[in-house]
């Protein structure tokens, strides 16, 4: 039997739309109604997706530099002057995977914004480290979050996956269909690497984001810009455990089960495709510098964010950073980064996401931030 969806709730900020407000008066008592001149257009601004909230989860195992200096050869110094990461945290626990993470955060998310899990309408996971082939991910933290009967899904596009995610939902809720997406980043790393390659092991991190997504005639999302090149596979991808090279013992012993990086390359990459769909983005909606309030930069490398805010010629204090205490955490940076700084942003504060990851893939999303901190 079909369950009829709960009525509308009322707006949690007064930024979003209602739409009971635009519902038609029913005449009364079956009394000719008083046809009133016909008033003149009024041109409605259009329905955005915003970001009506934002959580974020990191495991509390810390791997530091130190750590890892006992692990391989490297040393604190390499790793921050070369990379920017002081730490990292790292999902420990058996039989514990990405939706962990995704779960706990959609949680705190749910009980920031006092949002029922059966008010959801949909729930889409950014992830490169799934839980399973299948079932998604995404379908496990609805299940661990209590949210239930709805559309759930994994969007695989590596670094870049929160912004993919982020740019579906906001088809979602554009068109009136749905009114309360669920948006989550969250990556396991640390299932992906080889603890042995130091030219990777020190980059990446655990930990999950996710954002609520809601109607606003007022404040969200202005543009997007998504963008791949398949021809990018070499340099950035995991050789086994697909259809391509199933998993086999040969394949274990010869650790092809984890993330094969060739950095420079990848670094060259980041930062034109970074700042160009940033570029694009701000050309587009005829922006200049001076109204970017944050640049919420992929975090990969301290050196890559610092190459593109300045090809952008964004000072230091508009962009943000958190790649110092968490690594690189994939599809988690970005959310993570917004709910680092929840507290700096207001109401209109204009920002660019930008993303860049394996494929390759990379983009950007433009929007204003919709509420003032609580
Ligand atoms: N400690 C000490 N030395 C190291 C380490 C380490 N952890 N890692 C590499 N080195 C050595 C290398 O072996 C090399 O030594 P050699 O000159 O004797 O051969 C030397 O340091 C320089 O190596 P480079 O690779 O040239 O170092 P680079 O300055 O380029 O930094 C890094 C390497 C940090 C990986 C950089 O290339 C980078 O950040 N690349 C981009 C990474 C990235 O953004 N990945 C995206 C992931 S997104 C996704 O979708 C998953």
């Amino acid at each position: 039997m079909l369950t009829a969806l709960p009525p509308p709730p009322p707006p949690l900020y007064p930024c979003l739309e209602h739409p009971a407000k635009s519902a038609g008066v029913p005449p009364r008592n079956g009394k000719a109604i008083r046809v009133s001149k016909p008033k003149k257009a009024v041109r409605k601004s259009p329905l955005r997706a915003a970001i009506a909230g934002v959580y974020g989860y990191v495991p509390p195992g810390v791997l530091t530099n130190a750590k890892l200096a006992q692990m391989v050869d490297t040393s604190d110094e390499w790793i921050v002057e070369r990379t920017g990461i002081k730490e990292r945290h790292i999902l420990a626990g058996k039989g514990l995977g990405t939706s962990h993470m995704g779960a706990e955060a959609v949680r705190g998310l749910l009980a920031k914004t006092a949002t029922a899990p059966g008010e959801v309408d949909l729930l889409i996971c950014a992830t490169t480290t799934p839980d399973f082939v299948f079932p998604s991910s995404a379908n496990l933290i609805c299940d661990m979050s209590g949210i239930r009967n709805i559309g759930s899904f994994d969007v695989q596009a590596a670094c870049s996956g929160f912004v993919y995610a982020l740019t579906v939902a906001s088809q979602f809720i554009e068109t009136g269909k749905y009114r309360k997406i669920v948006v989550v980043g969250a990556d396991k790393m640390s299932a992906i690497i080889d603890y042995t390659d130091r030219a990777t092991c020190v980059l990446f991190g655990d930990g999950a984001g996710a954002v609520l997504v809601e109607p606003s005639r007022k404040y969200g999302i202005i543009d997007t810009a998504l963008r791949s090149d398949g021809a990018g596979m070499p340099y950035l991808h995991q050789k086994a455990g697909g259809s391509r090279m199933p998993p086999t013992a040969e394949t274990v012993a010869k650790r092809l089960h984890y993330v094969h990086q060739e950095g420079a390359a990848v670094y060259k990459f980041a930062i034109a495709r970074m700042a160009d769909v940033a570029t694009e983005l701000m050309k587009r909606n005829r922006l200049t510098t001076k109204q970017i309030d944050w640049l919420v930069p992929h975090q990969a490398n301290k050196r890559i964010i610092e190459a593109t805010a300045e090809r952008l010629k964004l000072p230091a204090e508009r962009v943000m950073v958190t790649i110092h205490k968490y690594g690189n955490t994939t599809a988690a940076t970005i959310p993570l980064c917004l709910w680092d700084y929840e507290n700096k942003l207001k109401a209109g504060d204009r920002m660019l996401l930008a993303a860049f990851g394996g494929g390759f893939t990379w983009g950007g999303v433009y929007l204003t931030w919709a509420y003032d901190p609580r």
